[in-house]
């Protein structure tokens, strides 16, 4: 499942919208129910308007699937001008974004040693719930 979730976030990477950076993010969710959502970043020439690719996987699946998601696992993939497997970890918003779906998701990604995997609660420790 690991191997088939990065396949999916590879895949979709190379749907980019990444004029500005370059830097192409593809990333790929799988939920309780079993079912695969990915996403791409979409970049904006207004530059805070960019979309990361884990919170559109994320987005996309609510729209697709409902807002009863459950986050079981999500795998990133990048690549900078061309260069493939660069690393690249969640950023922040996309972390507290994934811990709202996921509290207790795995997280595969490429880290500057090579591949990692984590729970978002190691990448996000005590992140924000609303109660
Ligand atoms: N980016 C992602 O898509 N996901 C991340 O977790 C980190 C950053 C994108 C946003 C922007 O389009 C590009 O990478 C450079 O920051």
């Amino acid at each position: 499942m690991r191997e088939r979730l990065l396949r999916c976030a590879r895949k979709v990477m190379k749907n980019a919208y990444a004029p500005f950076s370059n830097f192409r993010v593809g990333a790929a969710i799988l939920t309780s129910k079993g079912q695969v959502f990915m996403g791409c970043n979409v970049e904006n020439s207004s530059y805070g308007m960019t979309n990361c690719a884990e919170r559109t996987a994320i987005f996309s699946a609510v729209a697709k699937a409902g807002p009863e998601l459950e986050i079981v696992a999500v795998a990133v993939a990048a690549s900078a001008n061309d260069d493939h497997g660069v690393p690249c970890s969640p950023c922040g918003a996309c972390r507290q974004v994934i811990y709202e779906f996921g509290p207790h998701a795995v997280i595969v990604y490429q880290g500057e040693k090579g591949p990692k995997q984590t729970l978002i609660t190691d990448l996000l420790p005590e992140g924000f719930r609303l109660k």
